[in-house]
């Protein structure tokens, strides 16, 4: 069926189940060790609800949003994923020109499959992007990757800090699947034994993360940066006082720590016992959203925008950037009926009072 046929961001995933490869289903699908926390990242909304207000005029109204410095028509963005060729031919370009089209910013892994330049230049006029990088054991590499992306003219880099070691994604071992590195992450050999396809290509990823790293990229950038995969309230304090932008509240998808908490709940508790670092940085989360209701809790709960990772390359597997756009269409349907049926015509009209426990009022 075609992309107007999927009514769910679910519709993408099951049929990407169905027709991608062996070798993209199972690195996209898989998770840390028995997939506790990716499925965690699922649960967890369902434990919280909203509480929607009535007879307020909801006849118009936008969710047009900025986040670190980046407008975005809908308060979501592209997390940054590697191996979009996997699924589709054309890989990130693809995500490009979707987010083109939505008026969306990408977040473009240092592990994807098209080049820097190919990406780059597959955006429209004025069209913002995000690069994530990884620390090269070689830091000149690193040096020479942050001065690239800087001047090619991407708008923030994401400093990704949850992979200082290595997990064990079970599925993807599983299956074996032998690739060839990407283009942007020099320095990297292939394994000889195929082990999946993160071993594949994750071989020149720095083990030496200290905070000090963030003083290092700034050194080598004047872009904002945002540090992604904080998953406490001490190192989203720490990420504050070190000066960044933003963060992303992540375990990766649960693709690192298995039992690391569901970021919703980290946001959550961020709103109840530490309000303030809301004024400090901007706070993103990604993990487990998986429709428009979704994206309003965290939003509500204080989030200035969420990120997809799985959704985007299933789609982009499935139906190439005509999936893209079609995920976004399909965001921006679900998220505008929720935010009118709780009675908010702006992102700024969403407050944490709209979002609680679910089950019943205990006061
Ligand atoms: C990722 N993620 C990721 N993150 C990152 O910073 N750099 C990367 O190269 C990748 N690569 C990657 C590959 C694949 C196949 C997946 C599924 C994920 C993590 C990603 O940015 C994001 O945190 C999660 O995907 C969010 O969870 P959902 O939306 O997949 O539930």
């Amino acid at each position: 069926p075609g992309a107007d046929a999927m009514l769910l961001l679910n519709d993408f995933e099951e049929w990407a189940e169905k027709v991608l490869s062996g070798t993209a289903w199972n690195y996209y699908k898989s998770a840390a060790d028995r997939e506790i926390t990716a499925q965690e990242n699922l649960d967890a909304f369902r434990r919280y609800t909203f509480r929607p207000r009535i007879l307020r005029n909801v006849t118009e109204g936008s969710m047009n949003t900025e986040f670190v410095g980046m407008k975005s028509a809908i308060p979501v963005f592209i997390s940054p994923a590697a191996m979009a060729k996997l699924g589709h031919p054309l890989g990130e370009v693809n995500l490009t020109k979707g987010a083109g089209q939505c008026g969306i910013v990408q977040g473009i892994s240092i592990n994807a499959s098209c080049s820097l330049d190919e990406i780059m230049s597959a955006r429209k006029a004025g069209q913002q992007v995000m690069f994530q990088i990884y620390l090269n054991k070689d830091r000149s590499a690193s040096v020479a990757l942050l001065e690239k992306v800087t001047k090619l003219g991407a708008s923030a880099i994401i400093f990704t800090v949850d992979t200082a070691w290595r997990s064990k994604r079970t599925r993807d071992v599983r299956a074996k699947a032998q690739v060839a590195p990407p283009p942007s992450s020099d320095g990297q050999q292939k394994s000889k034994t195929p082990l999946g396809v993160s071993q594949a290509i994750s071989g020149y990823q720095d083990t030496n993360l200290t905070w000090g790293d963030i003083d290092f990229i700034r050194k080598h950038t004047n872009l904002p940066i945002i540090v992604k995969g904080i998953q406490s309230m001490e190192d989203a304090e720490l990420c504050a006082k070190a000066g960044v932008q933003g963060i992303i509240l992540s375990n990766h998808g649960g693709r690192q720590c298995d039992y690391a908490p569901a970021p919703i709940d980290l946001l959550y508790e961020m709103r109840c016992n530490r309000p303030d670092l809301f004024q400090k940085l901007d706070v993103m989360m990604d993990g487990g959203i998986r429709s428009g209701a979704d994206v309003v809790k965290a939003l509500a709960l204080g989030a200035k925008a969420v990120g997809l990772g799985r959704t985007f390359l299933y789609a982009n597997g499935t139906h190439g950037e005509e999936g893209v756009v079609r995920v976004c269409q399909i965001l921006a349907e679900e998220i505008t009926n929720t935010m009118r049926n709780i009675g908010a015509t702006s992102v700024a009209d969403l407050k944490p009072e709209m979002v609680g426990p679910a089950g019943p009022w205990v006061g």
